[in-house]
């Protein structure tokens, strides 16, 4: 079952998570549904807040950024690249910053430069909640690092400078007012006040 995607201005982005246990009422089905929603939406990766959940919770797939068919932009690191992390923790993250255009489900039609560190590693649970622990870099580091702070409240416009965000604050509002033209269902915070 596909979930409306909570938009920009929804409070619900801005709390920070709280972490589950395995007894969390239909778990499954929910990741299974935020899968199904996340592929109807072409993204690579929607953490639970965006569908309205404050859990610590998020799914990824990066893959296909590993089949570009372009060699030069085809990234290794995403390759078979999908994974449900549960109550994750960044152990840490290093390297060389770098740059890459991010977008988000919950704010359509804007894509910014954003810049990370190129290595992470992260610990969580997966769907068995067996606990893990994994080293990523490249695009599979930057699609965990956009997710997890979906769980802390952070979204990647949080990250430009004060006249990128200047510049796209009217953008903004009209996302929040539900004056945009998406593919896909989402939930709008002013119109859902009006209700
Ligand atoms: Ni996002």
């Amino acid at each position: 079952m596909k979930l409306p995607i909570v938009a920009y201005g929804d409070p619900v982005l801005r709390q920070a998570a709280e972490e589950i246990d395995e007894n969390y009422p239909n778990l499954s089905a929910l990741i299974d549904n935020m899968f199904e929603t996340m592929y109807a939406a072409n993204g690579v990766g929607l953490a639970a807040p965006q569908v309205g959940l404050p859990i610590r919770l998020f799914v990824v797939d990066a893959s296909p950024f590993g089949e570009d068919e372009d060699e030069v932009s085809r990234d290794p690191s995403t390759k078979d690249f999908k994974r449900v992390f549960i109550n994750p923790i960044m152990v840490e993250e290093t390297g060389e910053k770098w740059a890459f255009s991010e977008g988000c489900l919950s704010i359509p039609h804007i894509n910014e430069d954003v810049v990370r560190p190129e290595r992470v590693v992260i610990n969580y649970l997966d769907q068995q909640f067996e606990e893990q622990e994994e080293i990523l870099t490249g695009l599979a580091a930057r699609v965990v690092q956009h997710e997890y702070d979906h769980i802390e409240g952070k979204l990647f416009i949080d990250k430009l400078g004060p006249l990128k965000k200047a510049m796209l604050k009217s953008k903004l509002d009209s996302i929040s007012k539900g004056q945009v033209d998406v593919s896909y269902k989402m939930s709008f915070p002013q119109l859902k006040k009006k209700r």
